[in-house]
């Protein structure tokens, strides 16, 4: 008869089961050494990436794992972005420093995860140039990163695990969060939108919410534990709870939230025009803790390039919703991503962009060059726009959105706000900085006991993107 202990098909334990075999070998390898051996985990990319990452290092802390600041560690995942070309070149470029650090280690392992390994391309270009990476998931499997590590461990050959679609999200595994007080929650993952620029849907699979009943009691623990701030997250959170059975509204989870006892600030992101409710502009209004700050991507302000894109909404419908915001919640904030040269972009297609800008003025704006990403619909367009023109047209958007913020932000001066203070300041350890509810960042003289505090603060001269103020009683 054989004595062998069976492995957990279900999860978590399956993956608990594995962080006890991880650590056995991770102890052995500790004692070749000489030393402790250390990880550190480098995030590309959105909000759900920094999210999965504190999944990745949660996991490795419980394998036993040290924490390092630094990449000249001997565990380094990438967890990695695929949105546009140069987040792919920044991890090509990078993992030649790490080869670096690799020859000089042999106990150095180099794990890369996220986005661009769902791509098949990417997988087989590591495989073949790249040939001193350990370990390859993607983005449906990352709870498994310690049975990965346990087999990359035992047999010390390549590692490569992709899905093509997720399963059910795994729930109740560990994670160490990047600040004590602030932190994400997946509300839904994958998007279902295919926008015909964007390789999202491809590279993260179909939209799928989470059971609201998990999300409070994440929520609920989260703040026990110290959390003050969450950020909902979701490729498109207005279509929260759809497909649920019974269906749940964005709007419905968000006054759930608003509840749960203890919760001070609740974000979230994205929320796509063509789902965004006017209960959910009610719910906003009338809660006590959602930040009166919406992040609503434009994209472009030509209804003809929107109908290509496949937003559908139109110019004239997007600053209608951005009224009837406005009108329910007068101090909103409004920040948005705009895509510049989208093919097939003419130069009145542009100014309709512009002119939004000009009209909504947000507060801030995230201002992209289109790029091509294979496999989307708008990448095989014969009538891609010249670099020059895109780069022109670049720099006529950003001009008019910064002038907007700062004409926003100066707005704000002299007022006083409500102020999360994150970290002591970089440059001067006498100031600690922290973010308003409008997410602008403020720097004031404080002692690190305030960091994971709400405090009142004026502010009293404004930077351009940033303020200096004082603390108030
Ligand atoms: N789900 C979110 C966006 C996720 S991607 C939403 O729908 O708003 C973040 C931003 O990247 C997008 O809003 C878009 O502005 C930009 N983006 C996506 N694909 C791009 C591409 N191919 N080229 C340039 N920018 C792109
Ligand atoms: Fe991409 Fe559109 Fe989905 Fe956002 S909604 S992730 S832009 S496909
Ligand atoms: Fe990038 Fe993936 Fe987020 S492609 S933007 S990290 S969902």
């Amino acid at each position: 008869m054989q004595n062998q202990i069976q492995i957990p098909t279900t999860e978590p334990e399956r993956q608990y089961y594995f962080i006890g075999e991880a650590k056995k070998l991770l102890e052995k390898e500790e004692k070749e050494a000489g030393r402790k051996l250390t990880f550190h985990v480098t995030t590309f990319g959105c909000q759900m990436n920094a999210r999965d990452s504190e999944k990745l290092r949660g996991i490795l802390e419980d394998v036993g794992y040290e924490k390092s600041d630094s990449e000249d560690a001997d565990l380094v995942v990438y967890n990695t972005c695929t949105v546009r070309e140069n987040a792919d070149n920044r991890v090509f470029g990078r993992l030649g420093i790490l080869h670096g650090y690799k020859d000089k280690n042999p106990h150095m392992r180099i794990a890369i995860c996220g986005c661009m390994i769902q791509e098949k391309n990417v997988v087989d270009k590591i495989r073949k140039s790249y040939p001193f990476v350990d370990i390859m998931f993607g983005t449906h499997n990352i709870h498994e990163l310690a049975e990965l590590l346990t087999e990359n461990m035992k047999t010390g050959k390549t590692t490569v695990h992709v899905l093509e679609k997720g399963a059910e999200p795994v729930e109740n595994l560990p994670i160490d969060r990047t600040y004590r007080f602030k932190t994400g929650i997946n509300i839904s993952f994958g998007c279902n939108n295919f926008c015909s620029y964007c390789i999202v849907p491809y590279v993260r699979g179909r939209e799928k919410s989470r059971d609201p009943k998990a999300i409070l009691t994440e929520v609920e623990g989260m703040v026990k534990d110290g959390v003050k701030e969450v950020m909902l997250l979701g490729q498109n959170v207005n279509s929260y709870g759809k497909e649920l059975n019974p269906t749940v509204s964005f709007a419905e989870l968000l006054h759930e939230v608003d509840q749960v006892p203890g919760i001070e600030r609740i974000r979230f992101m994205t929320s796509h025009p063509k789902d965004l409710s006017q209960e959910l502009i009610d719910t906003i209004a009338a809660s006590k803790h959602v930040c009166h700050h919406i992040h609503l991507p434009l994209q472009s302000g030509s209804t003809r390039i929107l109908k290509d894109m496949n937003r559908h909404y139109t110019k004239e419908s997007y600053l209608d919703l951005v009224r009837r915001i406005r009108e329910a919640i007068p101090d909103v904030a409004l920040s948005t991503d705009i895509i510049v040269g989208y093919p097939g972009e003419t130069e009145e297609d542009f100014e309709e962009t512009m002119d939004v800008v000009r009209k909504v003025r947000y507060d801030s704006a995230f201002t992209f060059e289109y790029s091509k990403r294979s496999g989307t619909p708008a990448a095989s367009r014969p009538d891609q726009v010249p670099a020059d023109v895109v780069k022109d047209r670049f720099s006529r958007l950003l001009a008019e959105v910064q002038r907007y913020g700062r004409e926003r932000a100066q707005a704000l001066e002299g007022r006083t706000g409500k102020v999360l203070v994150e970290s002591v300041n970089r440059e001067n350890p006498a100031l600690v900085t922290g973010r308003l509810e409008n997410n602008s960042v403020v720097h004031f003289p404080g002692s690190p006991d305030l960091i994971g505090q709400i405090v009142n603060v004026k502010l009293s001269e404004c930077h351009g993107f940033y303020y200096i103020g004082e603390m108030q009683e």
